[in-house]
């Protein structure tokens, strides 16, 4: 035989010396939720090791995130119910428990990359993304209340605003209320497409919005703003508008079962392309090891290492810090 494939597997240093793809603590952003109360600290039920963070004991865990290379994080607050309203009024509260992390989190640690999360589920008391009018989701509405809650966490610094709503427009209305108000600089990674999953469960018990469904008048599911799971070239329109929107960073969200539409956008632009490893994608693999099925280590490994070899530069995964601390 002349070729024989195998030759190249046949010991750890040449296929380390060929190997193609490689995680680095460069490549990922920590997703963190944040809760008002001092030095709290209380594991999410549904994700066995992921935790709240409040105060002090924030500022401990950024330090070891730090200590490990991780220098980038995402905040998802948990929102009091008193402060929830239909109009989402606490979301661009200027005092609001996100930007007053912030802003303890830029003090303490100007090298942090703090990135926020645009949408307003946590905040509205139904749990919807959007401002809704006559039974639906008000499209341009929410928008104005984005822009605002966008210009607060920028004005909080925030280096980095996701827009996870998935609100047509809004990169575009976000970027020029930031350009008016001289926030040149904060960059945008907007959730290009951000599909509706059913592996946002856990997430939504980590923030408590999972509330619509309560009345008839509340739609019951997010289909009318989130991508429909079976579509592939919806994606490219999405991801066109946002490039020309002003995003500098694009999304998809999931990662683990959207590999396809990470290696297709990857391969149509020029712009970083982020995923995100979410929720029910580490409950899911934390489970399997848990009933025996799979080895942690390996598990968690491959799951992001396919993430890589799809076409993603950046990964959004709870993982992260398990990961480096291996
Ligand atoms: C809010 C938002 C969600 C997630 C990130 N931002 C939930 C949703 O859209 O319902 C999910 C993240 C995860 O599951 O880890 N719009």
């Amino acid at each position: 035989m002349l070729i024989r494939p195998r030759r190249l597997r046949q010991a750890r240093a040449i296929r380390d010396l060929v190997q193609e793809n490689n995680l680095s603590v460069n490549d990922f952003i920590y997703p963190m939720f944040i809760k008002d109360e001092q030095n709290a600290y209380e594991e999410i039920q549904s994700m066995p090791g992921i935790h709240r963070f409040g105060g002090e004991r924030l500022l401990y865990e950024v330090e070891e995130l730090l200590a490990l290379g991780i220098k980038s994080i995402v905040l998802f607050p948990l929102t009091s119910s008193e402060l929830k309203n239909s109009q989402a009024i606490e979301s661009y509260n200027a005092n609001n428990l996100t930007c007053r992390t912030i802003r303890a989190l830029k003090k303490r640690f100007p090298e942090l990359l703090v990135m926020t999360d645009i949408a307003l589920d946590p905040y509205t008391d139904h749990g919807h993304d959007g401002i809704i009018v006559d039974g639906k989701i008000a499209n341009d509405e929410t928008v104005k209340v984005l822009c605002k809650m966008a210009l607060a966490q920028a004005e909080a610094g925030a280096d980095i605003l996701g827009p996870s709503d998935m609100m047509d427009g809004r990169v575009k209305a976000i970027r020029q209320t930031l350009e008016a108000e001289g926030h040149n600089d904060v960059m945008i990674l907007s959730y290009t497409a951000k599909y509706a999953s059913s592996l946002y469960g856990p997430f939504r018990d980590a923030v408590k919005s999972a509330n619509y469904g309560i009345d008839e008048s509340i739609p019951r599911d997010k289909k009318t703003y989130q991508m429909n799971i079976a579509n592939s070239d919806e994606a490219l329109r999405e991801m066109q508008h946002d490039i020309d929107e002003g995003a500098d960073i694009l999304m998809i969200k999931p990662a683990g079962w959207y590999l396809d539409i990470i290696s297709r956008i990857k391969t149509s632009s020029n712009i970083p392309v982020a995923a995100y490893q979410v929720s029910g994608e580490y409950s899911m693999i934390l489970a399997a090891v848990k009933a025996g099925l799979m080895k942690r280590e390996q598990a968690i490994y491959e799951s992001l290492l396919s993430i890589k070899r799809a076409g993603a530069d950046l990964i959004l995964s709870y993982f992260a810090k398990e990961l480096f601390s291996m």
